[in-house]
């Protein structure tokens, strides 16, 4: 199949740019004793985690029950579930995953929710493993105090648990563009962790994991001695947002392809709107940065700026997501391409899978 004949609006997922990311990754860690965990939210495609895997990831980090059903059922993992998972009907979709003799790791912050993985132990007659998340700053999860940490982890190994680690994650960095700013701020989160590592250690609890970081903090996360994985997502596709976080790093892997549909005096339309592009960090640009995607509605995008002059009706744009993760997060399947080829189509198989 050539990229002429595919229907649009399609993703196109181009093999090279992952492979080169992934590698770009593996090599950054190298030789850091900090290995990769990468979060599956970014590719939601087992084809994709098996290629992270086969580099040399340790496992993979999903933050939903429904990213790991499908990593299991692709026969992929270990799995850490960066989330707490709370609730009947989750209880007994974490019982069923226990009782197939998945290797699962979840997140728990609470009394409540290591409550509800003992239960989903004892559901499955099995044994189940957790991580403490503790706050980093970004004030989502996680415990607010090493005390709290070290009081979890006792809980834990009381529970049956197999108490793994902690893992924190320093998302608010993506609140500071400043680039020294932005590194003071993971250095102080980084060291928040740090001081729950040293509690755990001197209550005689040390932890075996100790997970953090996202594609923006990992140059960073490498440094720190007590870190001994990183989580990062975005790497694998790359986008306009990540690109402002880590300039040149990353090849841009993900596009969607469109169709012009009408060309007007200052501007053309395109066929894809929110229905199929996100926006919310800000406007879609084509490769050669000359089309933008200024305006977006359910099903049409206004492609402004230089390269409108040269559009007709018809001609095929492609168009770079600034947040590729809610984008993918639309569709079904990846176009995947080598150049001007497609060599294979893959299910997008995690997509919508928010539960
Ligand atoms: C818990 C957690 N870990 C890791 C990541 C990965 O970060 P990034 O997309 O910057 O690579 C995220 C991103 O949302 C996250 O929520």
């Amino acid at each position: 199949m050539r990229i002429d004949d595919i229907d649009t609006p399609a993703l196109l997922l181009d093999l090279d740019a992952v492979e080169d990311n992934i590698a770009t990754m593996q090599r950054l860690l190298a030789g850091s004793g900090v290995r990769l965990r990468p979060h599956f939210k970014t590719p939601k495609c087992p084809q994709v985690a098996r290629m992270q895997l086969d580099a040399g990831a340790i496992g993979i980090t999903v933050a939903k029950l429904g990213e790991a059903e499908v990593l299991a059922d692709a026969g992929l993992g270990p799995i850490l579930v960066a989330n707490q998972v709370i609730g009947e009907p989750k209880v007994n979709r974490l019982a069923a995953l226990l009782a197939r003799g998945v290797d699962i790791t979840v997140a728990v912050d609470l009394d409540a929710t290591v409550d509800a993985l003992a239960e989903a132990a004892a559901r499955a007659g099995t044994r189940a493993a957790a991580v403490i998340e503790v706050d980093a700053g970004l004030r989502r999860c996680g415990t607010s105090s090493p005390a709290e940490t070290v009081r979890l982890a006792r809980r834990l190994v009381e529970a049956g648990i197999d108490y793994r680690g902690i893992m924190g994650y320093e998302g608010h960095m993506y609140g500071q563009s400043d680039p020294q700013a932005r590194e003071a701020l993971i250095r102080e989160a980084l060291g928040v962790v740090g001081t729950h590592v040293e509690a755990l250690a001197e209550a005689g609890l040390p932890p075996a994991i100790v997970s953090t970081s996202g594609t923006a903090s990992v140059e960073l996360a490498r440094t720190f001695p007590f870190i001994t994985e990183v989580q990062a997502g975005t790497y694998v596709f790359n986008d306009l947002h990540n690109e402002e976080f880590v300039p040149g790093r990353f090849r841009f892997a993900l596009t969607l392809l469109t169709t012009v549909i009408s060309v007007r005096e200052r501007y053309a339309v395109a066929d894809c709107g929110l229905k199929s592009l996100t926006n919310e960090f800000g406007p879609p640009l084509s490769p050669d940065g000359r089309l933008k995607a200024a305006r977006l509605s359910e099903e049409h995008a206004i492609l402004s700026g230089e390269g409108v002059a040269g559009l007709r009706p018809g001609d095929r744009v492609e168009l770079i997501p600034s947040h590729g993760d809610t984008t993918l997060n639309l569709h079904d399947v990846y176009y995947v391409r080598r150049g001007g080829e497609v060599v294979d189509t893959w299910p997008i198989l995690a997509a919508r899978r928010f539960r």
